[in-house]
């Protein structure tokens, strides 16, 4: 039993994890400076287990930084982050990864022209015999592959096809998969959806929520509103590198989010210098640029 689960640090911190139990990686005030370039600033977070933390803003408003300071790949340079409750400071990503803290990049590092099998142990293989007869024990590689990509509900024709010839969706979902079976307990997705289609896109979002279903907290890095509200427990808005918004799902709508993504303010402002040019109706000119919800343009109007 845990009894040193306080309040979370800071007033933004409203959401309440089931049981109340201590967030598996936590961000208090965090921030980091590149130099004299302050890339993030103020920042708290908290990730639970069984929940699915969405981190989102527009280019440049400091989500890789954010998640480079929890993979271990930089170190924060104001504030505290903890890990278990103990504050720590990575020297690099393997020791995130000792921690359990496991990143999924954009750009996999997969090897395009080797199976399915043999990138789901990349650099962790599985071998046999003793040495210095150890050789690759690929029988047991395809078979743990094959349980863990079933475990997590992701059916593929044939392990044996190259990595190369899946798509983009069924790629992400491999290294999901792969970051589950090695011990994550922290998954951090950068922009897992970006450049995949509406269809694809909904396969991933769906093996988000398995890993979540698995008991594993996640990080979902997007830019796009309408996929962190389908998975997403908690809301965290980057802006300029400060927070804009931190918010439980029950405290946001769909509608809300995507007005703080678009920049509400700055939308208006851009609607208002828009009126100053003739011709253009600003009536006509959405609140926030919700897909698929741009008016019809108006013909004939003189
Ligand atoms: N290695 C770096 N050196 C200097 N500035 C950086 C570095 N990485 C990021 N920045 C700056 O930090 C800010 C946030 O960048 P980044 O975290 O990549 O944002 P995002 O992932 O949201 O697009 C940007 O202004 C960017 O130019
Ligand atoms: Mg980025």
């Amino acid at each position: 039993m845990t009894t040193d689960n306080a309040a979370p640090h800071g007033a933004v911190l409203t959401d309440t994890p089931p049981g109340g139990e201590r967030p598996l990686v936590e961000l208090r005030g965090a921030g980091k400076s590149y130099g004299t370039v302050r890339a993030l600033h103020g920042i708290d977070l908290a990730v639970h287990a069984g929940r699915v933390t969405c981190v989102l803003g527009d280019n440049g408003a400091g989500k890789s930084t954010l998640i480079k300071i929890i993979s271990g790949l930089h170190q924060h340079t104001e504030g505290e982050f903890l890990v278990d409750g103990t504050p720590v400071r990575f020297t690099g990503p393997r020791e995130a990864l000792d921690r359990g803290i496991a990143a999924v990049y954009q750009d996999l590092a997969t090897v395009p022209l080797m199976p399915v099998w043999r990138n789901f142990f990349l650099g962790s293989e599985l071998t046999k015999g003793p040495w210095p007869f150890r050789r690759l024990d690929i029988a047991r590689m395809k078979k743990t592959a094959d349980e863990e990509l079933r475990a997590m509900g992701i059916v593929l024709d044939d392990l044996e096809q190259p990595v190369g010839t899946l798509s983009g969706g069924q790629r992400q979902c491999v290294a999901i998969a792969r970051a589950v079976h090695f011990g994550a307990r922290v998954l951090i997705l950068d922009e897992p959806t970006a450049a995949l289609g509406v269809k694809q896109s909904g396969v991933v979002l769906k093996y988000i929520a398995a890993a979540r279903d698995r008991g594993l907290g996640v990080i979902f890095i997007t830019h796009n509103p309408h996929h962190a509200y389908m998975v997403g427990d908690h809301f965290s808005v980057l802006r300029l590198g400060t927070l804009e918004l931190s918010a439980a799902r029950s405290e946001v709508s769909l509608e809300e989010l995507t007005n703080h993504m678009a920049g509400g303010a700055e939308l208006a402002a851009l609607k208002h210098e828009l009126a100053q040019v003739r011709g253009v109706d600003v009536e006509e000119l959405p609140d926030a640029p919700a897909p698929g919800s741009r008016p019809a343009p108006s013909e004939g109007d003189g």
